[in-house]
């Protein structure tokens, strides 16, 4: 019998409506429209209506997933959620997602894999369709991030928005799909991005108010040197151990954390400019929302098309790795 592969067979995306510019933020820290675009490529980015939870956010963009390839939210087997800025500790966003699209006969639950959350969840959500056991997972990556952002530090205020981005899996009938993935953790790195305080190492308390521990905290050089390394020798293994070569890529699309960092994996890829995807400018760093925002891209821009080999790559905090290799089914769009 032959292996039930994963496909993604729709995709739904949701970005707040108010934009935060280079210049907005030129008000609020000691910085410049220039510098935030040179060193990082954003130009702008979508931020909500303070208190606007991050389940709104992967709802909408699972529904418009869910409409467009006409399923109903009552058919899908299984949620995933991934995301840094729950709606709260407990319960899962995932729960909240169930309740707030209606649907009553999915289990679910979140994934905490910052910037590499989305591609851990596809590679979890595509274990479930591979054995059998579902066809049909919602795989979100949603994220607030300016819910834990220090408007007062101008070296990670500048590099984050909010959004999110949905895919419905389902079992493959033309053998396309998800053909492969790569994973890596290397928590000896966690210092170098994460938020110190509101876990059980550090509860909440006036201090760490006060010290503005409750926000992302960077070395950002050190993520970079990280980021730029890991996206080549994730991408690199999971292409070899298929027999692929980075020319066999028709599209490649990575996580939009610094468009220096794509720039840099491309280049050491050999990747030519126009099979790779970037629209950091008007998002910026959404974490877990950034791949299914740039396939989305992607898809506008029709620059992926049936039977393309696709390839997904994220770096981000803990630190986390992803590579996911994807033989394109073509869905309407
Ligand atoms: C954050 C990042 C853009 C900084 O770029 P960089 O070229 O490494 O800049 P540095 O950190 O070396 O800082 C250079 C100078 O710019 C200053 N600076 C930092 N942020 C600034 C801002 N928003 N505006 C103006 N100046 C800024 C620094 O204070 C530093 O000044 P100094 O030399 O007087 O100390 C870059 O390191 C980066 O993108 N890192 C990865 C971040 C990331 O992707 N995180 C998500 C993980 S997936």
């Amino acid at each position: 019998m032959s292996k039930i592969r994963a496909k993604i067979t729709s995709l739904g995306r949701y970005v707040p409506g108010r934009v935060m510019t280079n210049a907005d933020l030129a008000k609020l820290v000691d910085t410049s429209d220039e510098w935030i675009r040179t060193r990082t490529g954003i130009s702008e980015r979508h931020v909500v209506e303070k208190g606007t939870p991050t389940s709104d956010l992967a709802v909408a963009a699972a529904r418009e997933a869910l409409e467009r390839r006409g399923v109903a939210a009552s058919e899908v087997d299984l949620i995933i959620v991934a995301t840094v800025t729950p709606d709260m500790v407990f319960p899962a966003t995932a729960c909240i997602v169930e309740d707030k699209l209606g649907a009553t006969r999915a289990w679910g639950f979140d994934i905490s894999a910052a910037c590499s959350g989305f591609l851990y969840a596809l590679t979890m959500g595509a274990q479930f369709i591979e054995t059998g056991a579902h066809k049909k997972v919602l795989v979100i990556g949603a994220d607030v991030m300016t819910s834990i952002l220090d408007y007062t530090d101008r070296t990670t205020c500048v590099l984050f928005g909010d959004g999110a981005g949905a895919v419905l899996l389902e079992p493959s009938e033309d053998g396309h799909g998800i053909l492969d993935f790569y994973h890596e953790v290397d928590g000896s790195g966690r210092s170098h991005l994460h938020m110190p305080a509101g876990g059980s190492a550090m509860p909440v308390s006036h201090e760490t108010v006060e010290q503005r521990l409750h926000y992302v905290r960077q070395d950002g050089s050190q993520v970079f040197k990280y980021a730029v390394r890991k996206f080549v020798d994730a991408s690199r293994t999971v292409l070899q151990r298929n027999d692929f070569t980075p020319e066999d890529v028709d599209c490649f699309v990575a996580h939009q954390a610094n468009a220096r960092i794509i720039d840099s994996a491309r280049e050491r890829l050999g990747l030519p400019e126009e099979k790779v995807v970037k629209n950091i400018h008007r998002y910026g760093n959404t974490t877990a929302a950034t791949i299914p925002l740039a396939l989305g891209t992607a898809l506008d821009e029709k620059r992926i098309k049936d039977g393309d080999l696709v390839l997904l790559a994220s770096v981000g905090a803990g630190f986390t790795v992803g590579a996911v290799l994807a033989r394109w089914s073509a869905f309407g769009w």
